[in-house]
């Protein structure tokens, strides 16, 4: 796989990776790749009707790559009754007119481009929305090739094929048509019928979508749901799905020369495994399993919850990739841990019934979860940015925006962006009422928290993020490098090492209080160690003890002399 290359020039240079050998690992840009999930309605307004829009978008897309992001990935921006935050399309080949249209899409692309930055978009298929003309037609007519493109039954079955995926806000999976006289299968909100992928006229489409997408310049797709469309009692209807992908990755590869699918896939192991298969399945998949360990080390303040999840990964070949993240538009979704270890997460995170969703999550961004204490922020974000894959963060992650637990279900931590201090924070000029209201009171509010001043700050969380993408880009053995985990005597650190043509070590003290902990590999190589950044001022590490200040974290390297050959 040739990738068109990002700039990542400072990073090869301070990693000395001008070697012919690690040309075809750099290429893969994925690996490589700092992703900023937006939502255009939400973003920025130009237009002054109180929706985020394209031309919005396009003039923030400075703010955006001197952030040092790499790949944006966009939220559902098609037609749509906005009854699931996009995620219900009506069109599949269009933009929703609220945000603009496809002239200023592909003008977004180009600037995007220009600025180094690819964009990945949403593909939603396992469902439409119950207002797409394909639905509205297959419930009308029986003889219409649409009936087909989605699943009917005349009685309810006994047996269910998988459960709501939104257990307290949906009956059930089958829904009454009463045009139709029939139930259609919908495993998400009963507004959203599920497609029939089985059927060769709804691959058919599918192709047309990717080539539509890949045509205006996309880099690739975000397959929403798929560990969804996965979800069935038969084996049969298994191996249809696996088919289903490894037939979009053969399309994606001829398509294009370097585009990628990205799966929303959660499970357990063996599950979210399957999705990976070397270059035939996913090139990436959002890591589910070692955000809920992560989320369960800073509730613990242990550093083993994480090795755990690491070990459980399930293995994949090296063109395979996580997307690492700590909070996006979704509910943290903490069930596949143990039952007490949900409840640790939930009783330090999420004290209030109304912090909680879907009986398995909470709708809180990060800030309030950790009690906004700057050094558990830093320390969860220096996490995200040393742990094996790519790293993600959702757009106002940088300022530290809040959530505003008013808004119902998800849309807490949905809020417009705060830019300043400024009417509706800069957002929008519009007086009436906003896509969505903006946090205005309380710590939380754009009164305090937004780019602009955080920008004149030097200590702002802004700039403090913003070193800590450049420290990560300079190190490419993060994202891709051979991961080990350090065994120590101290379980309230967790220590990692990455290593490729030369080897990082990352400490993190998961902890309120010091510690010390000892780490013989790095005994070793001490002569030749150099601290590349860390939370404060230490001394360097003797006989392979390293000290760590509450919540402190440290990233080391060895210097080039004592740098691994293989
Ligand atoms: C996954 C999306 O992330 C979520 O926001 C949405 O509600 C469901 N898919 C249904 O489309």
């Amino acid at each position: 796989m040739r990738g068109t290359g990002q700039q990542h020039l400072s990073g090869s240079t301070i990693a000395g990776h001008q070697n012919d050998s690690y040309m075809e690992e750099k290429d893969l840009w994925y690996k490589r790749a700092v992703v900023y999930a937006l939502d255009v309605e939400t973003f920025q307004d130009s237009d002054n009707d109180g929706i985020g829009d394209f031309q919005g978008l396009i003039s923030r897309l400075d703010y955006i790559a001197t952030l040092g992001i790499t790949c944006i990935w966009l939220l559902p921006f098609y037609p749509t009754p906005n009854r699931d935050n996009g995620y219900d399309v009506m069109d599949y080949y269009n933009v929703d007119k609220r945000l603009g249209d496809l002239g200023d899409f592909a003008i977004f692309i180009k600037e995007a481009n220009e600025r180094g930055m690819k964009v990945i978009v949403d593909l939603v298929i396992n469902h439409t929305s119950d207002q797409h003309p394909w639905f509205q037609e297959a419930r009308r007519n029986p003889n219409s090739k649409y009936r087909n493109y989605y699943t009917w039954v005349k009685e309810e079955p006994e047996e269910d094929i998988g459960k709501p995926a939104f257990a307290d806000k949906q009956d059930g999976i089958w829904n009454w048509d009463e045009e139709a006289q029939m139930f259609y299968l919908h495993r998400f909100y009963e507004h959203q019928p599920d497609l029939n992928i089985a059927n060769p006229d709804v691959r058919e489409e599918i192709h047309r979508i990717m080539r539509f997408w890949l045509m205006l310049g996309v880099a690739g797709f975000r397959v929403d749901a798929a560990h969804i469309l996965i979800q069935s009692d038969t084996e049969k209807d298994k191996l249809e799905f696996y088919d289903l992908i490894e037939d979009m990755r053969e399309f994606i590869n001829t398509h294009s020369q370097d585009a990628v699918l990205l799966a929303e896939a959660s499970g357990p192991p063996h599950v979210v495994g399957s999705f990976f298969k070397g270059k035939q399945r996913m090139h990436m998949m959002f890591n589910f399993l070692l955000n809920q360990h992560v989320f369960l080390a800073l509730a613990r303040k242990e550093g083993s919850p994480i090795a755990k999840g690491m070990r459980m990964l399930p293995d994949k070949d090296y063109t395979s990739q996580w997307l690492n993240f700590l909070r996006h538009h979704d509910e943290l979704n903490i069930e596949d841990l143990e039952k007490s270890e949900q409840d640790d997460i939930f009783k330090v995170f999420a004290p209030d019934e109304d912090m909680k969703i879907f009986g398995r999550g909470i709708r809180r961004r990060l800030p309030p979860i950790l009690s906004d204490n700057r050094a558990r922020m830093e320390l969860a974000y220096s996490l995200l940015f040393t742990l094996p894959g790519t790293p993600m963060i959702q757009y106002g992650a940088e300022i530290g925006m809040g959530d505003d637990l008013t808004q119902p279900e998800r849309n807490s931590v949905r809020t417009p962006m705060q830019w300043a201090n400024a009417l509706n924070g800069g957002f929008s000029d519009y007086e009436g009422d906003l896509i969505r209201p903006i946090i205005s009171s309380g710590k939380y509010s754009y009164k305090k928290v937004n780019v602009t001043d955080q920008l004149c700050d030097p200590d702002s969380f802004l700039n403090w993020m913003e070193r800590i993408i450049r420290m990560r880009r300079q190190f490419p053995e993060l994202g891709s490098g051979d991961f080990s985990i350090i065994e120590t005597d101290n379980r309230k650190v967790f220590a990692h090492s990455c290593s490729q043509k030369f080897t990082l070590y990352v400490v993190h003290n998961l902890s309120s209080q010091p510690q010390k902990v000892l780490i013989p590999e790095l005994q070793a190589a001490e002569p030749n160690l150099i601290e590349v950044t860390s939370n404060q001022t230490y001394k360097a590490p003797k006989n392979g003890e390293v000290a760590l200040s509450a919540y402190g974290y440290r990233w080391f390297r060895v210097r080039k002399s004592l740098a691994k050959t293989t």
